[in-house]
Protein backbone atom coordinates (compact mmCIF):
# COMPACT_ATOMS: atom_id res chain seq x y z
CA UNK A 1 0.00 0.00 0.00
CA UNK A 2 1.58 3.52 -0.67
CA UNK A 3 1.79 6.06 1.51
CA UNK A 4 -0.66 7.94 0.42
CA UNK A 5 -3.53 5.18 0.84
CA UNK A 6 -1.73 4.40 4.02
CA UNK A 7 -2.59 7.95 5.54
CA UNK A 8 -6.32 8.19 3.94
CA UNK A 9 -8.84 8.94 6.98
CA UNK A 10 -12.22 8.64 7.67
CA UNK A 11 -14.46 11.63 7.21
CA UNK A 12 -17.22 12.35 10.00
CA UNK A 13 -19.27 14.61 8.66
CA UNK A 14 -21.23 16.73 11.39
CA UNK A 15 -24.87 17.81 9.98
CA UNK A 16 -25.29 20.13 13.18
CA UNK A 17 -25.79 23.18 10.23
CA UNK A 18 -28.36 21.76 8.74
CA UNK A 19 -30.46 21.48 11.51
CA UNK A 20 -29.37 25.49 12.56
CA UNK A 21 -31.41 26.46 9.35
CA UNK A 22 -34.26 24.56 9.62
CA UNK A 23 -34.89 25.91 13.41
CA UNK A 24 -33.91 29.32 13.01
CA UNK A 25 -37.71 29.25 11.18
CA UNK A 26 -38.98 25.49 12.85
CA UNK A 27 -40.01 24.59 9.32
CA UNK A 28 -39.63 20.97 7.85
CA UNK A 29 -36.99 21.59 5.52
CA UNK A 30 -33.97 21.37 5.18
CA UNK A 31 -34.75 17.53 5.61
CA UNK A 32 -31.91 16.07 7.99
CA UNK A 33 -32.25 12.60 7.38
CA UNK A 34 -32.10 13.57 3.57
CA UNK A 35 -29.03 15.44 3.96
CA UNK A 36 -27.55 12.44 6.20
CA UNK A 37 -28.08 10.15 3.17
CA UNK A 38 -27.00 12.50 0.70
CA UNK A 39 -23.82 13.10 2.74
CA UNK A 40 -22.72 9.08 2.90
CA UNK A 41 -23.58 8.74 -0.65
CA UNK A 42 -20.82 11.03 -1.11
CA UNK A 43 -18.21 9.17 0.26
CA UNK A 44 -18.64 10.10 3.70
CA UNK A 45 -17.38 7.67 6.69
CA UNK A 46 -20.07 8.56 9.25
CA UNK A 47 -22.56 11.39 10.39
CA UNK A 48 -21.78 13.07 13.45
CA UNK A 49 -24.23 14.95 15.60
CA UNK A 50 -24.05 17.29 19.02
CA UNK A 51 -27.39 17.10 20.52
CA UNK A 52 -27.42 19.89 22.77
CA UNK A 53 -28.68 20.32 26.56
CA UNK A 54 -30.16 23.73 24.67
CA UNK A 55 -31.62 21.85 21.53
CA UNK A 56 -30.15 24.97 19.58
CA UNK A 57 -30.21 22.66 16.36
CA UNK A 58 -30.25 18.97 16.31
CA UNK A 59 -33.23 17.85 18.28
CA UNK A 60 -34.00 14.07 19.78
CA UNK A 61 -36.03 12.86 17.02
CA UNK A 62 -33.44 13.26 14.47
CA UNK A 63 -30.71 11.33 16.34
CA UNK A 64 -33.45 8.32 16.53
CA UNK A 65 -34.61 8.90 12.90
CA UNK A 66 -30.83 8.57 11.62
CA UNK A 67 -29.74 5.45 14.00
CA UNK A 68 -33.57 3.90 12.73
CA UNK A 69 -33.37 4.74 9.49
CA UNK A 70 -29.90 4.52 7.96
CA UNK A 71 -27.16 2.11 8.72
CA UNK A 72 -24.47 4.33 8.71
CA UNK A 73 -21.39 4.96 11.62
CA UNK A 74 -22.95 7.24 14.13
CA UNK A 75 -20.94 9.68 16.22
CA UNK A 76 -22.78 11.04 19.08
CA UNK A 77 -21.39 14.04 20.53
CA UNK A 78 -22.86 15.26 23.94
CA UNK A 79 -22.21 16.85 27.52
CA UNK A 80 -21.40 14.39 30.27
CA UNK A 81 -24.72 14.79 31.91
CA UNK A 82 -27.64 12.05 33.62
CA UNK A 83 -29.79 13.13 30.61
CA UNK A 84 -27.29 12.79 27.63
CA UNK A 85 -26.23 9.42 29.22
CA UNK A 86 -29.23 8.02 29.22
CA UNK A 87 -30.47 9.09 25.57
CA UNK A 88 -27.13 7.98 24.34
CA UNK A 89 -27.83 4.52 25.88
CA UNK A 90 -31.41 3.98 24.36
CA UNK A 91 -29.88 5.39 21.08
CA UNK A 92 -26.74 3.29 21.01
CA UNK A 93 -24.88 4.93 18.62
CA UNK A 94 -21.71 3.63 17.67
CA UNK A 95 -19.41 6.45 19.57
CA UNK A 96 -20.48 8.80 21.94
CA UNK A 97 -17.88 11.76 22.22
CA UNK A 98 -17.88 13.66 25.25
CA UNK A 99 -17.79 17.28 24.81
CA UNK A 100 -17.32 20.17 27.09
CA UNK A 101 -20.56 22.32 26.97
CA UNK A 102 -21.50 26.04 27.90
CA UNK A 103 -24.86 27.44 27.27
CA UNK A 104 -23.47 30.80 25.96
CA UNK A 105 -20.98 29.18 23.87
CA UNK A 106 -21.31 29.96 19.96
CA UNK A 107 -19.56 26.47 19.79
CA UNK A 108 -17.76 23.83 21.36
CA UNK A 109 -14.58 25.92 23.09
CA UNK A 110 -11.88 24.36 24.35
CA UNK A 111 -11.55 20.49 25.36
CA UNK A 112 -12.80 18.49 27.93
CA UNK A 113 -10.91 18.89 31.46
CA UNK A 114 -10.64 15.31 31.64
CA UNK A 115 -8.48 15.39 34.86
CA UNK A 116 -11.00 17.34 36.95
CA UNK A 117 -14.01 15.01 35.69
CA UNK A 118 -12.00 11.61 36.58
CA UNK A 119 -14.55 9.99 38.85
CA UNK A 120 -17.94 11.24 36.41
CA UNK A 121 -15.63 10.06 33.15
CA UNK A 122 -14.93 6.41 34.36
CA UNK A 123 -18.40 5.44 35.61
CA UNK A 124 -19.98 7.36 32.13
CA UNK A 125 -17.34 4.99 30.37
CA UNK A 126 -18.04 2.05 31.73
CA UNK A 127 -22.09 2.11 31.53
CA UNK A 128 -21.52 3.44 27.87
CA UNK A 129 -18.92 0.56 27.09
CA UNK A 130 -20.75 -2.01 28.99
CA UNK A 131 -23.81 -0.99 25.97
CA UNK A 132 -21.49 -1.62 23.48
CA UNK A 133 -20.52 2.09 22.60
CA UNK A 134 -17.34 2.83 22.06
CA UNK A 135 -16.38 6.60 23.60
CA UNK A 136 -14.41 9.56 22.76
CA UNK A 137 -13.28 12.54 24.79
CA UNK A 138 -12.70 15.83 23.36
CA UNK A 139 -9.64 16.83 24.78
CA UNK A 140 -6.85 19.59 24.28
CA UNK A 141 -3.27 18.06 22.80
CA UNK A 142 -2.11 17.90 26.15
CA UNK A 143 -0.44 15.01 27.60
CA UNK A 144 -2.20 14.65 30.78
CA UNK A 145 -5.87 14.65 29.30
CA UNK A 146 -4.37 11.84 27.01
CA UNK A 147 -3.36 10.23 30.02
CA UNK A 148 -6.68 10.28 31.79
CA UNK A 149 -8.72 9.67 28.71
CA UNK A 150 -6.40 6.30 28.75
CA UNK A 151 -7.09 5.40 32.93
CA UNK A 152 -10.82 6.40 32.44
CA UNK A 153 -11.10 3.47 30.06
CA UNK A 154 -12.04 5.73 26.39
CA UNK A 155 -11.15 4.00 23.46
CA UNK A 156 -10.31 6.70 21.68
CA UNK A 157 -9.88 10.96 21.83
CA UNK A 158 -10.93 14.12 19.82
CA UNK A 159 -7.77 16.21 19.00
CA UNK A 160 -9.37 19.90 19.54
CA UNK A 161 -8.49 21.28 16.53
CA UNK A 162 -9.98 24.60 17.22
CA UNK A 163 -6.63 26.53 18.24
CA UNK A 164 -4.99 25.54 14.96
CA UNK A 165 -7.75 26.82 13.19
CA UNK A 166 -7.69 30.62 14.67
CA UNK A 167 -3.59 30.56 14.03
CA UNK A 168 -2.34 32.82 10.95
CA UNK A 169 0.72 33.14 12.06
CA UNK A 170 3.27 30.55 9.90
CA UNK A 171 5.27 29.92 13.03
CA UNK A 172 2.67 29.46 15.54
CA UNK A 173 0.75 27.08 13.67
CA UNK A 174 3.92 25.32 12.92
CA UNK A 175 4.38 24.97 16.55
CA UNK A 176 0.85 24.27 17.16
CA UNK A 177 0.79 21.50 14.34
CA UNK A 178 4.16 19.51 15.80
CA UNK A 179 2.23 19.63 19.25
CA UNK A 180 -0.84 17.64 18.01
CA UNK A 181 1.58 15.59 16.00
CA UNK A 182 3.24 14.47 18.81
CA UNK A 183 0.85 14.17 20.86
CA UNK A 184 -1.39 12.19 18.47
CA UNK A 185 1.61 9.80 18.54
CA UNK A 186 1.53 9.64 22.16
CA UNK A 187 -2.00 8.86 22.02
CA UNK A 188 -1.75 5.69 19.50
CA UNK A 189 1.27 4.55 21.47
CA UNK A 190 -1.25 4.25 24.15
CA UNK A 191 -3.63 2.20 22.43
CA UNK A 192 -6.57 4.90 22.22
CA UNK A 193 -8.15 5.75 18.46
CA UNK A 194 -6.89 9.11 17.70
CA UNK A 195 -9.35 11.40 15.70
CA UNK A 196 -9.66 15.26 15.09
CA UNK A 197 -12.00 18.17 14.84
CA UNK A 198 -12.97 21.24 14.65
CA UNK A 199 -12.52 24.20 12.52
CA UNK A 200 -11.23 22.29 10.39
CA UNK A 201 -11.77 23.99 6.42
CA UNK A 202 -11.10 23.46 2.91
CA UNK A 203 -7.69 25.58 3.38
CA UNK A 204 -6.68 24.26 6.48
CA UNK A 205 -7.22 20.78 6.68
CA UNK A 206 -4.44 19.53 4.82
CA UNK A 207 -1.74 20.16 8.05
CA UNK A 208 -3.73 17.70 10.22
CA UNK A 209 -4.20 15.31 7.22
CA UNK A 210 -0.49 14.97 7.14
CA UNK A 211 -0.65 13.97 10.79
CA UNK A 212 -0.43 9.97 10.21
CA UNK A 213 -1.77 8.73 13.98
CA UNK A 214 -4.77 10.76 13.05
CA UNK A 215 -7.82 8.33 11.76
CA UNK A 216 -10.64 10.48 11.54
CA UNK A 217 -11.28 13.91 10.90
CA UNK A 218 -15.26 15.35 12.28
CA UNK A 219 -15.86 18.31 9.74
CA UNK A 220 -19.08 20.52 10.08
CA UNK A 221 -19.20 24.09 9.48
CA UNK A 222 -17.57 24.88 6.40
CA UNK A 223 -18.72 21.83 4.18
CA UNK A 224 -22.50 22.63 5.17
CA UNK A 225 -21.41 26.15 4.62
CA UNK A 226 -19.39 25.39 1.30
CA UNK A 227 -22.90 23.25 0.41
CA UNK A 228 -24.35 26.42 0.12
CA UNK A 229 -22.67 27.04 -3.00
CA UNK A 230 -21.74 23.80 -4.58
CA UNK A 231 -24.50 21.37 -2.95
CA UNK A 232 -24.07 19.39 -0.38
CA UNK A 233 -22.50 16.15 -2.41
CA UNK A 234 -19.70 18.09 -3.63
CA UNK A 235 -19.50 19.62 -0.89
CA UNK A 236 -18.44 16.31 1.04
CA UNK A 237 -16.50 14.92 -2.06
CA UNK A 238 -14.03 17.79 -2.50
CA UNK A 239 -13.35 17.60 1.21
CA UNK A 240 -12.81 13.71 1.17
CA UNK A 241 -10.62 14.44 -1.86
CA UNK A 242 -8.33 16.63 0.32
CA UNK A 243 -8.24 13.93 2.90
CA UNK A 244 -4.72 11.95 1.61
N1 LIG B 1 -15.77 17.73 16.79
C1 LIG B 1 -16.40 18.14 17.92
C2 LIG B 1 -16.18 17.36 19.17
C3 LIG B 1 -17.27 19.24 17.91
O1 LIG B 1 -17.88 19.64 19.04
C4 LIG B 1 -17.50 19.90 16.68
C5 LIG B 1 -18.47 21.04 16.64
O2 LIG B 1 -19.74 20.59 17.00
C6 LIG B 1 -16.83 19.43 15.54
C7 LIG B 1 -15.96 18.36 15.62
C8 LIG B 1 -17.04 20.06 14.20
O3 LIG B 1 -16.53 21.36 14.20
P1 LIG B 1 -16.77 22.29 12.95
O4 LIG B 1 -18.24 22.48 12.81
O5 LIG B 1 -16.02 23.53 13.29
O6 LIG B 1 -16.19 21.57 11.75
Amino acid sequence: MSTKAKNKKRLGVNIDHVATLRQARKTIYPDILDAARRVIAAGADGITVHLREDRRHIQDADVFAIRKQLACHLNFEMALTEEMIGIALALKPDYCCLVPEKREELTTEGGLNACALKTELTSACHRLSEKGIAVSLFIEADKLQIDVAKAVGAQAIELHTGRYAELTDAYEIKMELQKISEQARYAKSLGLIVNAGHGLHYQNVQGIVAIPEIYELNIGHSIIAQAIFSGLEKAVADMKALMF
